[in-house]
């Protein structure tokens, strides 16, 4: 039936509203770190974006937040010219350094005392984005400074970067620059996938933003977290600014992402402070900085005083102390992972960098340490950085006396002393090894996490005694432990064992995707095992599902198809998912929500449940066609209060929201069982 006019005003009017709204969370999160909603809720919200636009294509636009992943894969990067060339920045290393630039300023402007801009220096790489009419246009690196490449498809896919300015009246055309980078929470996270996934870690989050920001594949980007701080602005055909807080000021009420640490300072004692204050606070920032950027305020200042080879004369990076250390490389060993990736492991002499002392430092992989050339016996840099793991930024060529040695690969895996070998790309060593008994302790680990089955109490110290004494040789092993089995085990009381056995049995019943996803299939994370357990709702029909299938499945390329058509036909791993079929497991298809209490329903849980995990009961709200969020407002219909509930259920009762306790929550839930 074709809508009406009215109908598709009302729709219009809802559309425009949601795009206004999607905008604002965005700008909540990214730009004030302070989000007024959950990811769950704004996930909601661009759900019902999309809904509306499905119904009416004509209300579709390119700058819809809907539809910022397009286009396919690149063969390679168009280059873009800068019109105004991207500077770099002259550095200093201390008060001396900082008044040297000080008093040049002040001697070629002819003050006394000149107000300087201080910005963290953000530890990212910086980019260019273009506006055209108040619409994202083009987004360049800044490449050589004069030639960048053109990233476009994969700014565009980050909620960081706004696709239209909040201008009533936007410039005709604005180049802006500004750093994109990771927070330290998303690069702990991207990292922790990768790993689970087999994929080599980035080393720090520079790396990772700068490996994010160049993929040929749009989609790859859109699947990492990056964030986006504007600071200056390149050629713009509007009137020149008066000072740089004047041109920060406007950025913002653009919509654009301007850092809040920044500040102004008048004169040197107040940059000090800035640099002091910074540089204590550095490990609370979310972000990883490396030093103050000082820049001149005024804008007229800033012409007189120019560029002197590609760095501007009114503007100079105070450094912070590299959290670095020199020390000796004592051995290097390797660490088996759950998919058998033989990482390289460097122990060092006890060394103390940045308060905490280090005595290992990863390698990252093969590659890295060849890079390096890190030999046993070197002289080495280690470098830590916020939550970073420590690592090698360098040896000291120099001082080597020709004992060091050189690191060579084991060809057995040190574990189970099966073959290793390198990977097609030759990125990663691998154990071949299918029963090697770290990489099963990896699998168990795997598996057991609240992503997986969410096997409670079964952590790491626990997998590792059930696979020291033989107990369990494969997932499915753990579903035939009894409490008399257990009993043998070192420091396991019959109450330990009774909850391992319990806990078990209550993770019998999962969603197939976490089913799947606790299989530990490489490349396949979270995201991938939902769609797979849509398009496969049965696990045995992937037995035989071709390459060809898989990569029908969305977001499944060529590389994950031929891994999990390889798991599927490995004979071992079928007998092991047959084995946990019979021992009880029974993975629930994606279903449609069935109706009942918590149908289209807002929930939020609080408390301690003592029948389910926080993550099951979610399960069963979001079977039920309920939406599970983390923060109670006026629009939760129900909050299920656990023991101990708190700050949430006092909300909620304010707010006169449904309140029922687990007992309430149970019977609710076996309505629509
Ligand atoms: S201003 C001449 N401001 O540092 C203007 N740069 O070493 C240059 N950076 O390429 C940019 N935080 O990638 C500026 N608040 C900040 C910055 C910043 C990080 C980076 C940027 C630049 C490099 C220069």
């Amino acid at each position: 039936m074709t809508p009406t006019h009215a109908q598709v005003a009302t729709a219009a009017k809802r559309v425009a509203e949601l795009r206004t709204q999607i905008a604002h969370h965005d700008q909540r999160y990214y730009v004030l770190d302070d989000p007024e909603i959950s990811d769950a809720d704004y996930d909601a919200l661009v759900r019902e974006l999309q809904h509306l636009e499905a119904e009416h294509p004509e209300l579709l636009s390119a700058d819809s937040p809907t539809q910022r992943v397009a286009g396919a894969p690149a063969e390679h990067f168009r280059t873009v010219e800068h019109r105004t060339p991207m500077l770099s920045l002259a550095n200093c290393f201390d008060e001396a350094g900082l008044a040297e630039f000080d008093e040049r300023v002040r001697k070629l402007l002819g003050m006394a005392e000149v107000p300087y801009d201080c910005e963290p220096k953000l530890d990212g790489l910086a980019v260019e984005l273009v506006y055209l009419y108040g619409q994202l246009a083009e987004g360049s690196t800044r490449g050589d400074g004069s030639v960048g490449e053109d990233v476009t498809a994969n700014l565009r896919t980050q909620r960081s970067v706004p696709l239209v300015l909040s201008a009533p009246a936007p410039p005709r055309r604005l180049e802006v620059r500004g750093e994109v980078f990771l927070r330290k929470a998303d690069f702990a996270r991207l990292n922790a996938r990768r790993e689970a996934e087999g994929e080599p870690t980035f080393a720090n989050p520079r790396n990772a933003a700068a490996g994010s920001l160049r993929q040929l594949d749009p989609k790859v980007t859109a699947g990492r977290r990056l964030s986006l701080y504007v600071y200056e602005v390149g050629a713009w055909d509007g009137p020149p600014f008066d000072s740089h807080r004047a041109k920060l000021a406007w950025l913002a009420s653009l919509g654009l992402p301007v850092n809040p640490e920044n500040r102004l300072a008048t004169g040197m004692q107040d940059v000090l402070a800035a640099h002091r204050d910074l540089l204590e606070r550095r490990h609370a920032l979310p972000y990883e900085v490396d030093g103050l950027v000082v820049k001149v305020d005024g804008e007229d200042a800033r012409r007189r005083l120019g560029t002197v080879s590609r760095s501007p004369r009114w503007a100079v990076a105070y450094k912070f102390p590299a959290e670095e250390a020199r020390t000796r490389v004592l051995a290097i060993d390797v660490n088996v992972g759950r998919t058998g990736a033989l990482t390289p492991v460097a122990f060092l002499e006890p060394v103390q960098v940045g308060g905490v002392t280090v005595s290992r430092a990863t390698l990252h992989n093969p590659g890295e340490l060849a890079r390096k050339d890190v030999r046993v016996g070197d002289a080495v840099f280690v470098r830590r950085a916020g939550d970073v793991i420590p690592e090698i930024t360098k040896v000291v060529a120099s001082v080597r006396t020709g004992e060091e040695r050189t690191y060579v690969f084991p060809e057995r895996c040190p574990v189970c002393g099966s073959a290793t070998l390198m990977d097609e790309d030759g990125a990663i060593l691998r154990c071949t090894g299918l029963a090697c008994p770290a990489q099963l302790l990896g699998h168990l680990r795997h598996f057991a996490s609240r992503g997986g089955m969410d096997i409670e109490g079964l952590g790491e110290k626990l997998c590792a005694q059930l696979v020291g004494s033989g107990l369990v040789r494969r997932q499915a092993d753990l579903y035939r432990l009894s409490v008399e089995s257990l009993a043998g085990l070192d420091r396991m009381g019959e109450k330990s064992a009774q909850n391992l056995v319990s806990a078990l049995q209550k993770s019998r019943r999962p969603p197939l995707r976490r089913f799947l996803y606790a299989l530990g299939i490489r490349h396949v994370g979270e995201a991938t095992a939902r769609t797979l357990a849509e398009a496969f709702p049965e696990v045995r029909r992937l037995y035989d599902a071709s390459e060809e299938d898989l990569t029908r499945v969305k977001d499944v390329g060529p590389e994950m198809a031929r891994a999990i058509s390889a798991f599927f036909h490995d004979g071992k791993n079928r007998e092991n998912i047959e084995a946990l079929l019979e021992a009880g497991v029974q993975p629930e298809p994606p279903g449609a929500p069935t109706g009942g209490p918590f149908s289209g329903k807002t929930v939020v849980l609080t408390g301690t449940l003592s029948a389910m995990t926080r993550e099951q009961a979610k399960e069963e709200v979001e079977r039920r066609g309920g939406k599970v969020s983390g923060s109670v407002s006026r629009k939760t219909d129900w909050v299920v209060a656990g023991a101990d509930a708190g700050s949430k259920l006092k909300k909620a009762q304010e707010y006169g929201v449904k309140v029922v306790d687990e007992a309430g929550f149970l019977d609710l839930l076996s309505e629509t069982a």
